[in-house]
């Protein structure tokens, strides 16, 4: 599995902290809500040779995707977990801290890769010790990593004045039909990595003429079309599915090579956000 160095910079001195490895493909586990689904399609994509999983308090399946980790017989040290504090719980320093210790103990683990702030809080107030707390977690080790997620360039500016350590990774949506080139910059710029959730829009775009199109060109199937896009666009990203074979078919993405289909691509961009999109609130 190919993977990306993520690391947290020092705002005061430059210097890239908390340097670690992380795959660049993974499944995420949102929208999984029968008992046992999650856990069954995590152990499926760990038996197949997924490495990254993308859970969230939010979703209700931490306890799943642990047990799922513990059954499947590998190395904790292998897999990297990504869970999130959710935003009605980014209130105050010490929360951050408790739901971390609660995310924690639902995944069963002594720690976690990365732990993301799920969107920007909306007591503006609250912003900055809440990242203090995230900054907490990883200087206690309950966490190998501190990064956001739904981010907007002008929310990054903002943590320049109060973090002591910029984020790894910002998790926002990204697929060919929104690319968002200029946020991606933005999280560049800070020393982080961009993380693409809802690379297929949710399910919503994997029939798409254009993309069929594509995807018939190389030989591959639209939604590993999609997928292979978001991480040869510098994207780690983490499509859900919890259809077995669907599974299988998104780790093949990581075979296809999308040589000359980038005009088809760029043509695909059409601003389509397919859940919320917090990077744009104040
Ligand atoms: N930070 C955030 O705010 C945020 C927001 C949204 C998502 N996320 C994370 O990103 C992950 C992925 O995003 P997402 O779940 O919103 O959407 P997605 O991965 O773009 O799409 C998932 C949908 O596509 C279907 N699908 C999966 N593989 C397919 C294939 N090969 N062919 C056809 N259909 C396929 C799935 O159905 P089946 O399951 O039936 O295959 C499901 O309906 C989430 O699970 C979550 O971990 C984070």
């Amino acid at each position: 599995m190919e993977t990306v160095s993520i690391s947290n910079t020092d705002t005061t001195t430059g210097q890239r902290m908390h340097q670690i490895e992380m795959p660049t493909f993974g499944l995420g586990v949102y929208l999984m809500g029968e008992p046992g689904e999650c856990k069954a399609s995590v152990k499926h994509a760990l038996e197949k040779g997924y490495r990254l999983i993308d859970t969230a308090m939010a979703y209700g399946n931490e306890d799943e995707v642990g047990e799922a980790i513990r059954e499947s017989g590998i190395d904790r040290d292998e897999i990297f977990v990504v869970t999130k504090l959710r935003q009605p719980h980014a209130n105050s320093h010490d929360e951050t801290l408790e739901r971390c210790q609660q995310s924690l103990e639902n995944l069963g683990l002594e720690f976690m890769d990365l732990y993301l702030v799920h969107a920007p809080p909306k007591d503006i107030e609250a912003r900055a010790p809440v990242w203090q707390g995230m900054e907490d977690c990883l200087s206690k080790g309950w966490t190998r990593s501190i990064g956001v997620s739904n981010y907007g360039a002008h929310h990054l500016d903002a943590m320049v004045s109060y973090a002591s350590l910029m984020p790894s990774v910002n998790q926002i949506e990204i697929s060919p039909w929104l690319q968002r080139p200029a946020l991606r910059a933005a999280i560049s710029g800070v020393g982080a990595v961009p993380m693409a959730y809802s690379p297929l829009a949710r399910g919503h775009k994997v029939k798409d003429p254009e993309l069929v199109r594509i995807a018939g060109s190389l030989g591959c199937t639209p939604a590993q079309a999609a997928i292979k896009w978001c991480i040869d666009s510098g994207s780690i990203t983490i499509p859900k599915s919890s259809n077995l074979d669907r599974i299988e078919e998104n780790l093949g993405s990581l075979a296809v090579d999308l040589s000359g289909t980038e005009e088809a691509f760029a043509s695909l961009e059409e601003s389509y956000v397919s859940g919320w999109d917090p990077t744009s609130e104040k």
